[in-house]
């Protein structure tokens, strides 16, 4: 009988269940009322008197140990469970994954190429550091004019002849040197100036500059083209205004503005109560810059226009300081996760 105790107590000792069929099993054999601890007690009837106490000692720690040992599992099998349950439970909400957003700038220029995508006008892009011939000779941009001095450009090492674009309008001149009309083309890109940092103002921003060179084009077409832009940009009750204006490579040269979105064009203070707002400038291309670029100017004709995509998402989405686009800052980036 003392033997069969030690036996059972080598058993269990090590004993580890994987699951909790097998704690039941464990239980079933030898804490049931068919078990072996039962089988035991059975037995204890039959034992000397001399012995029982010693072994009726032995009996109750077999029992105990059992029985601690059954709790032990069960307790141990309970909390893997529990924890297994909570591990894969599948109607708990998945952690909140941030989705990123594309830069407003990017989602602007994004729109600003659908729309004119849509009317056969294709992307080019052309070098932010550029020669004076691609920046401003060519496009007429007389020696003393003022955007040529300092103030306004950044000169690479001194050099007067290589700079940082002040506009699109290079990519003007670079496209119909290498191209043959009909050309239809966008150009975005950063343009840089030499000016003061400042809530409206910035030594870099960017521009979309539009080119049309065909035979026959007129200022209609022009009006046209800029006409379905602004709708599509802004709205299809949007009205434009042209009004005379100067560049040295367009001729005529207009300045367009849209009717004021938000007063309806009744006037506000976003509209400095004029009812309009200026969006971009524009012109038919001087026939000296067509010859510049060796395009015949009795045979082609053609337009331009530029316009600088801060500007447009500005008032898109009156956006009050244009630092805000350089920053990173991602609770304002994060504002145009869903936006255009
Ligand atoms: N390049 C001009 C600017 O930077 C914009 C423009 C482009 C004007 C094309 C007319 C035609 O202001």
């Amino acid at each position: 009988m003392q033997e069969k105790i030690k036996d059972i107590h080598r058993e269990v000792e090590g004993f580890i269940a994987k699951s909790a069929e097998e704690v039941e099993s464990f239980r079933i054999k030898y804490l049931s009322k068919k078990g072996l601890l039962s089988g035991l007690f059975d037995d204890f009837k039959n034992i000397a008197a001399a012995d029982r106490k010693e072994v009726g000692v032995q009996l109750n720690n077999l029992k105990n140990t059992l029985q601690d040992k059954l709790n032990n599992l069960k307790e141990q099998f309970e909390n893997t469970q529990d924890a297994g349950k909570s591990n894969h439970d599948l109607t708990l909400p998945v952690n909140y994954i941030e989705t990123g957003s594309r830069h407003p700038l990017s989602l602007t220029r994004a729109k600003i190429i659908e729309i004119f995508s849509r009317i056969g006008f294709t992307v080019s892009e052309g070098p932010e550091i550029e020669d004076d011939w691609h920046n401003f000779s060519a496009l007429n941009f007389p020696e003393e004019h003022p955007a040529r001095d300092m103030q306004d450009t950044f000169f690479i090492e001194k050099n007067p002849d290589i700079a940082l674009r002040t506009h699109t309008s290079s990519v003007q001149i670079r496209v119909m040197e290498t191209e043959k009309p009909p050309i239809r083309k966008l150009f975005p890109g950063r343009v840089y100036r030499n000016e003061t940092i400042s809530s409206r103002a910035h030594c870099f921003f960017h521009q979309v500059e539009g080119l049309y060179i065909a035979k026959d084009v007129s200022f209609a077409d022009l009006r046209q083209v800029l006409f379905y832009f602004a709708k599509e940009m802004f709205g299809e009750d949007t009205k434009i205004r042209l009004r005379p204006s100067y560049f040295p490579f367009t001729e005529p040269s207009a300045e367009m503005d849209i009717s004021c979105f938000l007063c309806g064009a009744k006037g506000c203070s976003f509209c400095k109560y004029s009812g309009w707002v200026e969006i971009l400038g524009c012109g038919m291309v001087d026939p000296s810059v067509l010859e510049n670029c060796h395009i015949d100017s009795k045979v082609y004709s053609g337009y331009a226009f530029g316009m600088g995509i801060e500007r447009i998402t500005n008032l898109k989405y009156q956006v009050k300081d244009i630092r805000m686009f350089s920053e990173n800052d991602v609770r304002f980036l994060k504002q145009f996760s869903s936006v255009i």
